[in-house]
């Protein structure tokens, strides 16, 4: 082979190469392209694939939202349903016992209450029982036709009522106790009545009176350390009660009366030895209470209208009595679970809060009550005589008096009220040693002077 032969497979060979080298370059970059295409049509897929999986997340997430609150409300119903099943409204009826004199329009505004709020007729009837010869008063009840039932006794008057000598000047008492016996035993032996609310002409109620005494009936039942609900609150001012705690109730030792609930099993305890004369203060004598207590509220579902200043003893206070606030908006008990007020639940809790409360003097506490203006804050004065618990429920503005020894809404011996957003327990120094009620605290009465 000579030079040029060689020369010319070397060139050759090197274009070749050059040419295949060229080719190959050509054919990686198209691969290079291609591959990215591909890359890209992935990406493009993913995307879409990740778009469509987050429209089904939120789609699932809206779902679950659904599913949650729905579970939510089926709790929530069912707490309703189980709470109802211990607190429902009672649903047979409760009548509602109006004792009547001679007042014509305090019966007719008392009447149009009741029936402004009542909202079954069948679950609480309504008698309006008379013992005076009031022409006035029966026309009144009349003019109310079918929507109540009058009752009309033999006057007190005319009724030969046995009253010792040294009480004629308590006729009127004797004539009250006569006509609550027979309204009574009206409505308990002769309407079979099951419970009665008993009011009078001069009460003023609160937009929800029913539904208060219809959610607490069945606590009577359930506890038999009880013996009626009140809806009074002797120191329901509206400078001593929180108005903002429209369903807290509370027991107490006192019997307040006022309109207030009491059951056939009462009556039926009761009824056979009613006395002759002031059945109220009968009826709060330790031999009757037998240490029950009554359910009272902290806002009134009761108060005075400016009837009350002529009643028989109610005069004397009534300057108290007319300050008695009313709740005004209903509270809604079906809510309420009312079962901590059954004794079990009730005087542990309650105690421990009383007395671990920071102990104040009755000084410290009133000047407390000028600088407090934010709520919450509770405190617990002590008392261990009778002097220091006059003296702490005058400077308190709540009532002196005393009843059997139990001072007016107390409830083993410990008196609350709300001043200037300030919770404050009058308690028995020593409630390990405390005696119960003394029935020989007599307090001055000088609350008809405040
Ligand atoms: C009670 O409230 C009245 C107004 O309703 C007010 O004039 C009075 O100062 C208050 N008393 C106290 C002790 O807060
Ligand atoms: C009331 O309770 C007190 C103290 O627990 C007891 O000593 C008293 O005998 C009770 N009274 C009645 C009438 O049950
Ligand atoms: C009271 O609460 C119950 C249960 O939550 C409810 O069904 C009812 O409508 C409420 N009543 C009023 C008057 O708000
Ligand atoms: C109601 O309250 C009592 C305690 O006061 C409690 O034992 C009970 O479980 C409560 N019921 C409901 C349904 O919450």
């Amino acid at each position: 082979m000579n030079l040029f032969q060689r020369f010319f497979i070397v060139v050759t060979f090197l274009v070749l190469f050059t040419f295949c080298w060229l080719l190959l370059r050509g054919d990686r970059g198209r691969d290079k392209e291609l591959e990215y295409q591909r890359d890209s049509e992935k990406f493009v897929l993913l995307t879409d694939e990740i778009e469509r999986l987050q429209r089904l997340l939120e789609y699932e997430r809206k779902k679950l939202q659904a599913v949650e609150s729905r579970v939510d409300e089926y709790i929530k119903d069912n707490r309703d349903i189980s709470q109802n099943s211990k607190t429902t409204n009672w649903n047979e009826p409760i009548g509602i016992l109006v004792f009547v004199c001679n007042r014509a329009e305090a019966l007719r505004q008392h009447i149009q209450k009741l029936l402004n709020y009542r909202k079954s007729a069948k679950l609480f009837p309504i008698y309006v029982s008379q013992d005076c010869d009031d022409e006035a008063v029966a026309e009144v009840a009349k003019s109310f036709g079918e929507q109540i039932t009058y009752i009309k006794h033999i006057s007190g008057a005319n009724a030969n009522i046995v009253i010792p000598p040294n009480h004629k000047q308590y006729t009127s008492y004797y004539r009250i106790s006569r006509h609550y016996k027979l309204g009574l035993s009206h409505v308990f032996d002769n309407q079979k009545l099951g419970s009665v609310i008993i009011t009078e002409d001069d009460l003023d109620i609160a937009p929800d009176f029913f539904d208060y005494f219809s959610a607490t009936r069945w606590l009577l039942d359930a506890d038999k350390s009880l013996y009626c609900v009140s809806g009074w609150n002797d120191n329901g001012k509206e400078n001593l009660t929180d108005v903002t705690a429209k369903t807290l109730l509370y027991r107490s030792d006192f019997f307040s009366g006022l309109g207030w609930l009491m059951t056939k099993a009462l009556w039926n305890e009761l009824g056979p030895q009613w006395p002759t004369g002031f059945w109220d203060d009968w009826i709060r004598d330790p031999a009757r209470r037998l240490n029950r207590s009554c359910i009272r509220p902290e806002v009134p579902r009761t108060a005075m209208t400016m009837f009350g200043k002529s009643g028989a003893s109610k005069g004397l206070f009534f300057k108290h009595l007319k300050q008695i606030k009313l709740n005004e908006t209903p509270a809604n008990f079906s809510q309420i679970n009312l079962s901590y007020l059954l004794k079990n639940n009730y005087d542990d809790p309650f105690m421990n809060l009383v007395y671990g409360l920071p102990k104040l003097t009755l000084d410290e506490t009133i000047l407390k009550t000028l600088q407090t203006t934010n709520t919450g804050e509770s405190v617990r004065i002590e008392y261990s005589s009778m002097q220091e618990y006059t003296n702490a429920a005058r400077k308190l503005h709540i009532m002196i008096d005393t009843k059997a020894g139990v001072g007016r809404t107390a409830y083993r011996g410990i008196v609350t009220c709300f001043i200037n957003g300030l919770r404050i327990y009058l308690a028995p120094s020593n409630p390990k040693e405390w005696k119960g009620y003394d029935v020989g605290w007599q307090p001055p009465a000088e609350t008809s002077e405040q």
